[in-house]
């Protein structure tokens, strides 16, 4: 039972994180700081920290909540994707972070064997969902070298010329680990490239609220995109695996096919419980 050969050959062949392999050059070295894993200094609001110790006795967070989440945490989710993100159409799901929110996508729109497109330097976790999903044809497009911003150039070359269409694009707005962000009308030129070729948007917005010198994160919407959030750098909950994905209404069934009950944590039981709201 100790080889590699009794395993998935999809997980052998999956990268090993790149924080793991950090941790291992450094462990033991005097003074070594990881640069590898994004943690915000910053906590969870201070009612969401003071709410859950009444919360966790009460018995329904122990149970299974709804699959695609509590609707009173949908709402408000609902609420501010209107107001914050200008998502005027999309419903929303909840997910056990933005990872997992990845990784049922990933099961949901792509087939082992399609080929999918992501931009250096990308987010490794996202690679890796490709990998251990068997979708292993990963095109990985260059980043225009002053700004990092995704070449979509480069995009519309290649999904014109890559037979069959790649079925996915994904993009990280702002970037890990670049840390820039995708300009609108960009984003918006890759949102039109993808629709016209017919594959699907993923724009993961983890770090929506990493934005300085005045400029403003945005959104796209369309009925090829989806977009994914995450509680855990924008609120300091990490630890918490909340994230939601966003699409049109009529998406969420097919992902929750995949997902049916192996999503929910207690912490997103908790997060807004129907009666008292964190
Ligand atoms: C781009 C990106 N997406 C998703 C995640 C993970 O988010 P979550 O904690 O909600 O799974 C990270 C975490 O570092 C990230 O950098």
């Amino acid at each position: 039972m100790g080889s590699n050969g009794m395993l998935a050959r999809r997980i052998v062949e999956t990268e090993m994180p790149i924080m793991v392999q950090i941790q291992q050059l450094i462990r033991g070295a005097k003074n070594a700081v990881s640069l590898a894993q994004g943690v915000v200094y910053w906590k969870p609001p201070k009612q969401a920290l003071d709410k859950v110790k009444a919360l966790v006795e009460e018995p329904s967070v122990s149970c299974y909540g709804a699959d695609e989440g509590l609707p009173e945490l949908r709402e408000a989710l609902i609420r501010k994707l209107r107001q914050e993100n200008n998502l005027q159409r999309s419903s929303v799901m909840v997910t056990a972070g933005a990872n997992q929110a990845f990784v049922n996508l990933v099961l949901t729109l792509c087939d082992a064997g399609d080929s999918v497109v992501m931009f250096a330097p990308y987010y490794f976790n996202a690679y890796m969902s490709f990998q251990m999903t068997g979708v292993t044809k990963i095109l990985v497009g260059p980043g225009y070298p002053k700004t990092l911003y995704p070449d979509a150039d480069w995009l519309e070359r290649t999904l014109l010329e890559t037979k069959p269409v790649p079925k996915l694009v994904t993009v990280v707005n702002p970037g890990n680990p670049s840390g820039t962000y995708i300009p609108e009308p960009l984003l918006k030129r890759i949102s039109d490239i993808c629709k016209n070729a017919g594959c699907w948007l993923v724009v993961d917005n983890t770090y929506e609220y990493f934005m300085y010198d005045g400029l403003k994160h945005s959104c796209v919407e369309g009925d090829h995109i989806v977009n994914i959030f995450s509680f855990s750098k924008a609120y300091g909950m990490m630890g918490w695996r909340v994230g939601y994905v966003s699409d049109f209404v009529w998406f969420v069934k097919f992902v929750l096919s995949c997902i049916c009950y192996i999503l929910h944590s207690l912490p997103s039981n908790i997060c807004i419980h129907p009666s008292k709201r964190v």
